[in-house]
This record gives C-alpha cells, sequence and structure tokens, in this order.
C-alpha cells in the first residue's frame, strides 16, 4: 500500500504543492491554514472552513487521493481526516527543511499525534488492538511515506534553485577583447615624422620638465615677458640648477636650442645642416574648446648656410599636400611675432575642396630664426640661418577630419576614438 501512495503522491503532479499553492493564493488562506493545521480534525471539515474555498482542481486532489485505492481507503475515515490529512497539509506548507521537521514531531515525534494514538490503545481490547493497532500503524506508515516525499520535493526544490542561481547562460556573448587603436593626435605625430624623415629631418625628442633657460631666455623671452606668468605657465616646485624654478615646457622650442647645441660643432666644423623635428607634449595654463592644459606640438629647424623663407615655404607646403593628402591647398604667410624669428609669419593654409574650401586657416607659428638665438646654439649668426616652426598637432588633426572640440581627444571616449583606429 506504501509503495501505491508514494506513487500517488509523486503523480498527483504535486499534490502537496498544489494544496500549497491554492493556501497561498492569499495570505489569509494561509493563515487559516496553518492555524488550522495545528489542530487536528477531520479533513473534510477541515477544508469546509476555509474561509478561501480551495480551487476545484485542489478539491479534486484531495477527493481523488482519499478514494484512491481499496486498501487505502481501508485506513478508518476518522485517523485519514484527522491525522493523515491533517500532516499532508501540514507537510505542504512546509518551506524548508526545519519546518518540515518541526511539523513531523506534530505526528511522529515522542508527544506526537500518532504516537499518542498508539498509547491510548491500552485501555482496548485485545480484538480491537489488533485492528485499531493495524489502523494506526498504516497512519502512521502514509504519514512516513507524505514524509518522504515532502523531504525530496524540498531537496529538489532546493536543488533547482541553487541550480538556476548558479546557472550560466552560455549563449550570451563572450567578453572578448577589444582591439586597441593609436589615438588620433599620435597618428598625426607618427605621420609628421613619416614626412619630415623622408625630406631629410631628423627627429629629436626631449624634457617635458624645462629649465627656464631653454623654454625663455635662450629663445630671447626677456625676463618680465607675459608668458613667462603664473597664468600661462606650470612651474615645478623645484629649481634648476640657474635657481630659477623648472617648468612645464610651453612650447616645443626649447628642442631647437637642445637640439643645435648638440649639433653645433657638427654644422661649423663638417657642414652637417641642422635640420631637425621635435613633436612633443607641451603645457599651459589655459582650457576651453580650442585649448587644453595638455597638447602636442611639433618643432621644425633648418639651420645652414643659406636657408632662407623659400625653403620654409617648399618644406612646409610639400608637408601640408602629404598630410591633407592634397594638392589642391594654397599656403600664405602673414607677419607675426615671436621673440625668436625675425621676420616671423603665421603660415595659413586654404583648402580649394572639401567642406573646409575657400576659408584661410592658421596652422602654424615660424619665422627665421633671430641672430640672438642663433648665437645661443652656439653658431655665428653671421654665417649661420635658418628657419624655424612649431605647428599643433591637435590642431592638423582637427582640420583633417574636421573635429570641433579639442577635448574630445581628452576624454577617452571610444565612440569618439573608435573612428580612427
Ligand atoms: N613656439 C611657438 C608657439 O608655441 C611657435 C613657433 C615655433 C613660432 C617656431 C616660430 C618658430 O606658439
Amino acid at each position: 500500500m506504501n509503495d501505491r501512495l508514494e506513487k500517488h503522491l509523486r503523480e498527483s503532479a504535486g499534490f502537496i504543492d498544489a494544496l500549497l499553492a491554492s493556501a497561498e493564493q492569499s495570505d489569509a488562506s494561509a493563515l487559516a491554514i496553518r492555524r488550522q493545521a495545528e489542530v487536528p480534525e477531520s479533513t473534510q471539515k477541515f477544508i469546509a472552513q476555509f474561509s478561501t474555498p480551495l480551487p476545484p482542481a485542489t478539491q479534486k486532489l484531495i477527493d481523488d487521493f482519499v478514494e484512491s485505492g481499496t486498501q487505502l481507503a481501508q485506513l478508518t475515515d476518522s485517523i485519514i481526516k484527522t491525522h493523515f490529512g491533517s500532516a499532508l497539509l501540514d507537510f505542504g506548507l512546509a518551506r524548508d527543511t526545519a519546518y518540515l521537521e518541526n511539523a513531523k514531531a506534530k505526528y511522529l515525534g515522542k508527544a506526537g499525534a500518532v504516537t499518542e494514538l498508539l498509547k491510548g490503545m491500552a485501555q482496548l481490547s485485545p480484538e480491537e488492538k489488533k485492528t485499531r493497532g493495524a489502523e494506526i500503524n498504516r497512519a502512521k506508515d502514509a504519514i512516513e511515506v507524505a514524509l518522504k516525499v515532502r523531504r525530496e520535493s524540498l531537496a529538489a526544490q532546493a536543488l533547482n534553485k541553487q541550480l538556476a542561481a548558479e546557472s550560466i547562460d552560455v549563449t550570451l556573448p563572450g567578453r572578448g577583447r577589444g582591439v586597441g587603436g593609436i589615438h588620433p593626435v599620435i597618428k598625426t605625430w607618427q605621420r609628421c615624422e613619416e614626412i619630415f624623415g623622408s625630406i631629410g629631418f631628423d627627429v629629436a625628442d626631449g624634457p617635458e620638465i624645462e629649465a627656464d633657460w631653454y623654454n625663455f631666455t635662450a629663445l630671447n623671452n626677456p625676463p618680465n615677458h607675459p608668458a613667462r606668468s603664473m597664468q600661462d605657465t606650470f612651474y615645478v616646485d623645484m629649481n634648476g640648477t640657474d635657481g630659477l624654478p623648472l617648468l612645464l615646457r610651453t612650447h616645443t622650442s626649447p628642442m631647437q636650442v637642445r637640439y643645435a647645441k648638440m649639433h653645433a660643432n657638427d654644422l661649423s666644423s663638417k657642414g652637417t645642416p641642422i635640420k631637425v623635428i621635435a613633436p612633443g607634449r607641451t603645457y599651459r595654463v589655459d582650457s576651453d574648446a580650442t585649448h587644453s592644459p595638455m597638447f602636442h606640438q611639433i618643432e621644425g629647424l633648418w639651420i645652414d648656410e643659406n636657408i632662407s623663407f623659400a625653403d620654409l615655404k617648399g618644406v612646409y607646403t610639400d608637408f601640408l599636400r602629404r598630410f591633407f593628402e592634397t594638392d589642391a591647398l594654397q599656403v600664405r604667410f602673414r607677419p607675426s611675432y615671436f621673440p625668436f624669428t625675425e621676420p616671423s609669419a603665421e603660415i595659413d593654409m586654404k583648402f580649394d575642396s572639401g567642406p573646409l574650401k575657400g576659408r584661410w586657416l592658421e596652422i602654424s607659428g615660424s619665422g627665421q630664426v633671430h641672430p640672438s638665438v642663433v648665437k645661443n646654439f652656439g653658431l655665428d649668426p653671421e654665417r649661420f640661418i635658418g628657419f624655424a616652426f612649431g605647428s599643433g598637432l591637435e590642431r592638423l588633426t582637427m582640420l583633417k577630419h574636421g573635429i570641433g572640440d579639442l577635448r574630445l581627444f581628452f576624454e577617452g571616449d571610444l565612440r569618439f576614438l573608435k573612428q580612427f583606429a
């Protein structure tokens, strides 16, 4: 019989769970079940007392169960209804093992209902003991079966819950490895090196923390020049060998002096021209849509015995045409002022096609290197002459790609950067 009962409990498509689900339709009925379950009463009566009637499907389940099998029906009505039925509900209400084991104690424990029934048999006649004892034992076995089934179902539920929590969605796309790209400004830097390298320019690199002399004095910036002010220059909290505070270079022009001083001897004794570009980071106290406190410049310097503005125009025009990949552009020089060049000029360019067509765009500072600066190179200004230019790498990049805001370069937004990868 117990095998059949177990089978029935399993096959009744979650009989206990169905009971529970119906009870949980409202907190009120769940409470009612709990309260009622503590007082063993006939299952029918018990069900009839529900404030909310059971759903018909659940009611049918219970009826089918009670009626199934002649042997099961042999359990006396009262025992089925009071103890087994009540235990079934109680087990069904158990949401965890602790509750279930407590419920078990109510029926099968030392002071449990079944144990009390067995104790009560003492007063019965031997005949009555036989039949009554058999009935009570069947009820006891049936309760044990219900308990076993509920234990298994709770364990399965717990396992399913755990599996669901630990489940891995193998259909999710993998995390992948993003391929890095070269920053657009650095691409410009690299392209400049390629172009100037191809026409015989050396590439030099120098310190970003610079001495006052290289950044200003050697470049003809008088001591009270406004560029030296705290408003324009980041000073470092440390002095150079000259006792003046070190600073973050405000332009790449100090590289003219550093490089020329190192190569002055080769020029004067061997006639090797000084022909160099020096790209790198520069710093100014400045921040808006077209200025960033850190930005990039490329310095150019060509010194020999006979280098003129015509050479500057030729070199720079060639550079622009190759950089912007079009011959359809014009270059003009506009008078300007820099302390370290004389004469000085802004280089402007104009596209003959494309979105910027027809507008003169300022692209670089330039000029013939001032004789005092040539002297600071360690060269004779009567003999050596040449030009220098300094262009912004961000500006070149913005014009090339039509970028309107310089800050995009420094925000690290992949949606922006990926366009250049
Ligand atoms: N250093 C100048 C600047 O930062 C640019 C420049 C370089 C001008 C070389 C003339 C010659 O504005």
